[in-house]
């Protein structure tokens, strides 16, 4: 499973990209609201610091602007994928991009029959939220594998991006279950590292190449 991040801070994009494990990166217009500065710039740097599939979600609800904004943030840079909402103008929207040869990730993804809907229209990714199923005491891994499982068996290309993945847990069972991809904020790009066992053993070692010096310099 790729690892993307799911964030607009350029400085948290800059950290975890230079860990090596950064494939992606996803914004939308909640993640560039908590963040200074032009969003075309923004989406630029980002293009700069990660080699990979950037997504800049466009805010619409007609057609035609969706269509127009599209091939707007898809002129920005070659990497940038158009986000695009599940509904049906989104759909629309994404067959007339997709013709034209630009990516589209379609987002707000909730059930396996909208996945394939998306599909279908000609989305390269989907992305199915699933920190959100389980706001609403629900079971957004058990929705995500009902996705993973349908897209699998179909015909289609468009890679399964689990997305609104808020616990180490939900990265694991994302991958476990096969999902393509999972974007990732930050904060959990930190705990999926961290484990008290390597922090004691790294100590340890440490402590014990310092007490092999001394004696040697003693
Ligand atoms: C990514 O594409 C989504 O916009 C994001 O993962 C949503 O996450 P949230 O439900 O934690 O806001």
């Amino acid at each position: 499973m790729k690892l993307f991040i799911d964030t607009a801070s350029l400085q948290d994009i800059e950290e975890i990209a230079s860990w090596g494990v950064l494939a992606g990166v996803t914004t939308n217009p909640t993640l560039l609201s908590q963040v200074e500065g032009d969003e075309d710039d923004i989406y630029r740097r980002i293009c700069e610091l990660v080699d990979g599939p950037i997504s800049a979600e466009v805010v619409a609800d007609d057609v035609p602007t969706m269509v127009s904004e599209g091939r707007r943030l898809a002129a920005i840079h070659p990497n940038i994928v158009v986000k695009l909402p599940t509904m049906a103008e989104g759909l629309s929207a994404t067959s007339q991009l997709a013709k034209d040869g630009i990516r589209v990730n379609m987002t707000l993804c909730f059930t396996a029959n909208q996945a394939l809907l998306a599909a279908a229209a000609g989305a390269a990714f989907v992305s199915p939220f699933v920190g959100r199923y389980d706001d609403i005491n629900e079971d957004g891994l058990g929705h995500l594998a009902e996705i993973v499982e349908a897209l699998g068996q179909s015909a289609y290309d468009t890679e399964v991006l689990a997305a609104s993945i808020r616990t180490p847990v939900h990265v694991m069972e994302a991958a476990r279950m096969g999902a393509d991809i999972a974007t990732i904020p930050p904060k959990v790009f930190h705990q999926m590292l961290h484990h008290p066992l390597t922090s004691a053993g790294i100590e340890q070692f440490n402590k014990d190449h310092a007490a092999r010096l001394a004696r040697k310099d003693a």
